[in-house]
This record gives C-alpha cells, structure tokens and sequence, in this order.
C-alpha cells in the first residue's frame, strides 16, 4: 500500500503535467488558430522568442510586482486586428488559461500584466489607431493608444479642439478609459467616461459588438466600471471638447514658512465652488528649504481656460487672495502645450516628445486614494506634514484634485464611476521606494489609517484607476462571490455596484474575464433560473 506521502506526490506531479499540458496545448490552439486565419507574423511571444522579456518589461509600469510574482505569461499576444483577439478568446477558454489585457501597463496592481495562475497578456500596443471627425468633432481611438497619441494628434487636426484625460502622456487608453480618467479640464468637461459616446469590444464569446449591439447596460459597464469585467475593449469613440487657442498654466509653490498649511486649508473652500474653467490642484511633498531645513511644499498648479490673465487675475483676488498669484506667475501657452507643463517636460520640448512610449526602466510604488466631502482641519493637515517628513525627498506626494463643476452636476448612477456632487476634492497618496518596499509600503497604510476621520465614510470611498488591493480583493484566481466582492465593491462604485453584477451576469456569466478587483457573477441567479424556483429575472442583487 502507498503511503498518504506518496499518494500526495503522484496527486502533484499529474497535476502538474496536466497542467502543463494544457498550457502546450493553448499554444497549440493558439498557432493553428492563428495560421488558419492567415494572421500576420510577430503576433505571439512565448518566452523562447529573444523579445519576449522586453516586451512584457515594456509596458510593465510598476517592477514591484515582477519581482513579487513567480508566474511569468505564457505567451504575450501582440494582435494587429480584431480576429487574433477573437482567436484568443476562444483558445483561453478552451484550456482555461486567464487573460489579462494590457493597455498601457498603468495599472497600479499591475493586474494587466501579473497573475498567480496561468495566463496570457493580450497587449493592445498593436491597436493604437486613432481617427478624428473633424465635422462633429469626434475621435475613434483604439485602446493601445497612450494618452500623449491622443493629445499630439488632436493638436495636429485643430488648435481649439481637446480630449478630457489624465495629465501622465504614457497612460494607456484601454484602462484609462474604462475606469474614469480625471484631467486638468475635468471641472469644465467632466471625465474621459463622460464624454464617450460609442465603444467597440470583444466579449467572452467572441462576439464583436458596438453601442448598439452591446445594448445600454453593457455600454454603461465599461464606462467606469473597468473594462476588464466586461470584455476586451478594442476602441472608444468619443466626442472632443473645444478649448481656447490659449490657456494660462500656473505653478505657485509655497512651503511651511510660506503659511503652505493656511493656504491648503483655505484652498478647500474654494477649489471646488470656483468657476469651472479654473482646476487648481495641489501636491505636497517633503522638501529641504532653502535654510537646508526639511519642510513641506505645497505646489498649487492650475489651469485656466476662461480668458485672459486678466480674467484670471480677478478670480483668484476674489476667492483666494492669500495664494498671492502674480501676472508673472501666469504662462500663456496653447492646450497642447499645457500637456507637456502638466507632465513635466522641460520648457520648449517639442510637441512629438507625446510620441515616446515608456522604456523597461520603471519605479517601484505604491497608491491609494480617497474622497474629501469636509475639509480637513488645519491640526489635520499638520499631522499629514509629520508623515510626509518621515519620507525622503521625491519618495512620496499628496495630491490634491479638486471636483465640483461639472463633475458635480452629473448624476451617481449615470456612469458606474459615483463620485459625483458633495465631493470636494480626491487625494491621490503615492509612494516609491529603490529598496526596503516594506518600509514605504507600511508607511502609507499608517497615513491612510491616519485619515480615516477626515474622508468619506460608510462607504470609504476609492477611484477604480488608482488600484488598491488594500481596500479588498478576490481571490487570487479572480474567483469571488457577492460578499467578498462588495468589500471594495461599494468602495469604488457604490450602489453602482450591483447594477455592475447584474451586467456582469448577464454579460460573462462563466466569469471568464476576471481579476482580483473584477465584477463578481450573481451565481444564485444561475442557480434560480436553472432551477426554476424563482423569478428568472431576479437577482441578488
Ligand atoms: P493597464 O494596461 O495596466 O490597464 C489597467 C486595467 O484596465 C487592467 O485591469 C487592464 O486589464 C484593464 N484594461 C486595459 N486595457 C483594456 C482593454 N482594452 N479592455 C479591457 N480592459 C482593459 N488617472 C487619472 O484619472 N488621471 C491622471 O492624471 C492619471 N495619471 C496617472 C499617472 C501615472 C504615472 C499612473 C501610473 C497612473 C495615472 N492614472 C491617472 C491612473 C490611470 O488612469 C490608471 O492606472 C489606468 O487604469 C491605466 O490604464 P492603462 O491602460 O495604462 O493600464
């Protein structure tokens, strides 16, 4: 007789081969499904090619978890048109293998390139095409595209034409998108999800679908509610905004000695009621004075897109005189160069430096986020000083965007993105680090702690786009259930988060697209309507 050991190895060893097998075998499928449709050259990366490791390092933003993860992707496929991603599909879910799509590799879990189990990327670098309608101003992007794609090639169709995205050139279009996408003229035109008007994606049974064919709520889902749950986006289209030929940019930094605590405490009052062509943010940070102390600066860089310097002179005398703004502190310059202001390109960069795709070489770190509905007293701000001197220089900031304006006047539950009206601000904490990751990484779970009293509460709420699985999370596998989900759930989407699982349900019901922050499956409406004990439309939920 065997012994339970050797019974326990035999059990290991036939499921190790087994799954091995199924991977050779996905591969399989993949290269005969790919050959047969006559799909060009280059598009799958296993790691016997010499490229593989650089394209997964590429787009990989945050190296923390490449160091963290064992499992590597089994392949990467870089598809060029919408049947290799159709051909994917069908071969994941044949041998089970996850797919985790990969944009522009932002993700601040690195959920679109890491996964604890078997999987291949699907990376959309391929499908980057962007077209713009001049005649109702509109844009087809697919979702490849980075961010800084978009800006250039607007700005080489019209001088007054703009799209309503985030201030990092290199953020990808795919995960951006779907989950928000605040910007410098957020406070005029809303997010990139309030301004999409028509998507193309893939769902998990292969099926090309538009706006109409994917139907209200599907169309709905994959604006705010991340992308990955619903399907693999291809392309967005949206509807650009118009700007003035100019715009005025300003940078006023001022640190402790400067009254910076007085000037953050008042700036709450006013940054979300001042009119919307003015988004003035601020970020904090440690630095050493120029008396060699340490201290803290607070750098309130703002957009104006309502007038002159005049016009803005005028504002900021009438609501926040104690900033001090001077007409020297005002840079007139066009949209597309306040881009490259607000991503931190030396002066005078040439409007092609959008172009540039990130490297291999990236930092470690770590975000989080909340909600400011009050603001936070001075004695408030004052310990958030104490934890941002406990870091070195350029390892940690605080930012502060403000909401209000339109943000404001759009509905909770008109996109799955509820951080709407009585939001005066978000604070978006981040933290890098070269070495010692558990230090930096306690650091910022203790100031989150500290802020507990100081945010939004039942729920504590969080933005999707700066992924945190500290604020729950399913189970490596992506596997989950209402309960578990709704931990975060609640905390990204608020109620919006049941309307998501009924989507969700109707539109994945085997969960194949998931992750440890996707949209769970109501399974009891499986189990009712095959059962016929219930109501077949009702959910859980
Ligand atoms: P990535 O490719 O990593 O995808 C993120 C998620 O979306 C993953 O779950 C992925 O699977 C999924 N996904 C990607 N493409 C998909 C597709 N085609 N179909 C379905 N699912 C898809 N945010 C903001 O609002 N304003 C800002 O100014 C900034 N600035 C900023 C700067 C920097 C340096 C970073 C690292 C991040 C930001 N962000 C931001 C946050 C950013 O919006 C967020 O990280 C996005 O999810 C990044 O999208 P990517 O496509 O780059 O990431």
């Amino acid at each position: 007789m065997k012994s339970p050991c050797i019974t326990f190895l035999f059990f290991l060893l036939a499921n190790l081969c087994s799954a091995q097998n199924n991977n050779t075998d996905f591969l399989q499928c993949l290269t005969s499904q790919f050959q047969a449709s006559n799909s060009t050259q280059n598009v799958i990366y296993t790691p016997q090619n010499s490229s593989y490791s650089s394209i997964f390092l590429a787009l990989a933003r945050n190296p923390h978890f490449i160091s963290t993860s064992k499992e590597r992707p089994l392949a990467i496929i870089t598809p060029n048109n919408e049947s290799e991603i159709q051909a994917t599909i069908h071969c994941a879910k044949i041998y089970d293998i996850l797919i985790r799509v990969r944009s522009g590799g932002h993700d601040y879990e690195g959920l679109s390139y890491i996964s604890q189990t078997p999987f291949v990327i699907v990376d959309m670098v391929n499908l980057r095409s962007i077209s713009i309608d001049t005649k109702d101003n509109t844009a087809w992007i697919q979702t490849g595209a980075i961010l800084g794609e978009l800006y250039y090639t607007i700005a080489k169709t019209s001088t007054t034409l703009a799209f309503t995205a985030g201030a990092c050139p290199t953020v990808g279009v795919g995960g951006h998108f779907s989950g928000g996408g605040y910007s410098m003229i957020s406070r005029k035109h809303g997010l990139a999800i309030d301004n999409i008007i028509d998507a193309i994606v893939i769902n998990a049974n292969g099926e090309i679908l538009d706006r109409n064919s994917m139907g209200d709520d599907h169309f709905w889902a994959i604006r705010g509610g991340g992308g990955t749950s619903f399907g693999i986006v291809v392309a967005f289209k949206v509807k650009l905004v118009t700007v003035p030929e100019t715009v005025i940019v300003f940078n006023v930094a001022r640190t402790l000695e400067q009254n910076a605590t007085q000037l953050v405490h008042k700036w709450q009052y006013i940054s979300d009621k001042i009119e919307e062509n003015l988004l003035i943010r601020v970020f904090l940070r440690s630095v050493i004075s120029e008396s060699s102390n340490r201290t803290i600066q607070a750098s309130f860089t703002a957009l104006f897109i309502g007038g002159g310097v005049g016009d803005l002179l005028q504002i900021m005398e009438k609501n926040f005189p104690e900033l001090g703004l001077v007409e020297r502190d005002c840079i007139e310059m066009s949209w597309i160069e306040s881009t490259l202001f607000f991503a931190d390109f030396p002066n005078g960069s040439p409007i092609n430096i959008l172009l540039e795709r990130p490297g291999g070489s990236h930092n470690n770190f770590k975000g989080k986020s909340d909600y400011v509905r009050e603001p936070i007293p001075e004695h408030g701000l004052e310990g958030i000083w104490k934890y941002l001197n406990e870091e070195y220089e350029n390892r940690a900031e605080l930012q502060f965007s403000p909401y209000g304006g339109k943000l404001s006047t759009i509905s909770e539950s008109e996109t799955p993105f509820p951080h709407r009206s009585g939001n005066i601000f978000m604070i978006h904490y981040v933290v890098g680090w070269g070495t010692d990751a558990q230090r930096h990484l306690n650091w910022i779970r203790s100031l989150y702690s500290y802020m507990t009293p100081f945010v939004s509460k039942s729920p504590r709420t969080a933005y999707l786009n700066y992924r945190d699985l500290d604020i729950g999370r399913n189970n490596n596998e992506g596997n989950t259930n209402y309960k578990q989900a709704s931990v975060w759930g609640f905390k990204c989407f608020k109620n919006n988060f049941n309307r998501l699982v009924r989507v969700k349900t109707k539109v994945d019901p085997s969960n194949f697209f998931r992750n440890e922050q996707s949209i769970p499956v109501d399974v009891s409406y499986y189990i009712r309507k095959n059962t016929g004990i219930l109501n077949n439309e009702s959910f859980i939920v």
